[in-house]
């Protein structure tokens, strides 16, 4: 999988994020060319926007100024293009939907309409789509019952996408991402905010040990990216590793992680998202992808990068 981007020129928007940045130095790994697009200033690890061999060019761009980015597609022969740039934080969504909505939402328009002659367009997609389960794992015909702001602005993002496909014969594909973890993640999710209690007070404190997410180490949620991009014709994917973890015992393997005498304290509180997401990832591994870093060998490494 990792041949067939040698050589190849795509285009990642969200590059400055967690996912993307990540998906940058993989994509330059392999041989790319990355044209990287993000509205925050280029990260320090890539100055000046461009990198000595020329592997990364670098734009700051809001993905909702269409003309702009029709622009800069045209420039270059982009082959893939994985569209990640969103507001990603549920919370952010709900503090202010017209927002999420520019971006999530008329942003995605913009980016499919700009990039018209691109071969394969990915769009970043949630398991929050999902909602609340009907059955567990979830398959990707499993109704999308999401209806908080993040989930409704992704569940339009893919109607978009879809959109594309039936009526401007695209090929588009959608990945549906579970909950990726590791170094660079912003703190105010899951596992950074539990992992910095952890090392920061010497204790932690859940919001609520009762939900059940599908947590995979960021590696193995790039790798499954990028298989999308190389070998999916079409069609929606879920990016997870099956397995579901409750918050409760998440929060006991990170104590063990950082230090024995750590204690646990659930808080109890009413959650607003999904009660339980777990992938069925059969899909993803008839295009060949499986997980490579097992799920605790991905934790010592985020925990060791926080202690860092
Ligand atoms: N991290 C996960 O576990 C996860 C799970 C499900 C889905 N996703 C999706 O994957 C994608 C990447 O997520 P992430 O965790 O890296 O989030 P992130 O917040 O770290 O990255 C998003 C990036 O998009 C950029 N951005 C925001 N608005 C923009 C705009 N108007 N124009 C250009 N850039 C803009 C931000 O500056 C940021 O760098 C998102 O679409 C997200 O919804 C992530």
């Amino acid at each position: 999988m990792q041949e067939f981007y040698a050589g190849r020129t795509v285009m990642v928007t969200g590059a400055a994020g967690f996912l993307g940045s990540h998906l940058v130095e993989r994509l330059t790994a392999a041989g790319s060319r990355v044209l990287a697009v993000d509205a925050a200033p280029v990260p320090d690890a890539w100055a000046g926007g461009r990198t000595g061999d020329g592997s990364i060019r670098y734009e700051r761009l809001d993905v909702t100024e269409g003309a702009a980015l029709g622009e800069l597609v045209r420039e270059e022969p982009v082959e893939v293009l994985f569209h990640l740039a969103a507001i990603a934080s549920p919370r952010a969504c709900a503090r202010d939907f017209a927002r999420a909505f520019a971006v999530n939402v008329e942003g995605t328009h913009r980016v499919l309409d700009a990039s018209a002659e691109v071969p394969h367009f990915v769009f970043l997609s949630s398991a929050a789509v999902y909602g609340a389960p009907v059955s567990l794992p979830m398959a990707e015909d499993h109704p999308l019952r999401g209806r908080e702001p993040y989930a409704v602005t992704k569940i339009m993002g893919e109607l978009l996408v879809e959109n594309a496909v039936a009526n401007y014969g695209r090929r588009a594909s959608i990945v549906r991402n579970f909950n990726a973890f590791g170094p660079r993640q912003p703190t105010e999710y899951v596992i950074p905010s539990v992992i910095r209690q952890a090392l920061t007070t010497g204790r932690i404190e859940l919001w609520s040990g009762a939900p059940v997410r599908d947590l995979m180490f960021v590696d193995n949620t790039e790798d499954a990216i990028l298989t999308v991009g190389a070998r999916s014709r079409g069609g929606t994917y879920n990016v997870g590793s099956g397995r579901g973890v409750r918050m409760a015992e998440l929060a006991q393997l990170i104590a063990a992680k950082v230090g024995h005498d750590i204690p646990v304290q659930d808080l109890g509180k009413e959650v607003t998202g999904s009660p339980a997401l777990v992938a069925d990832v059969r899909r993803l591994q008839d295009l060949g992808w499986s997980e490579t870093v097992p799920f605790d060998v991905g934790l010592a490494r985020t925990v060791d990068w926080y202690r860092g």
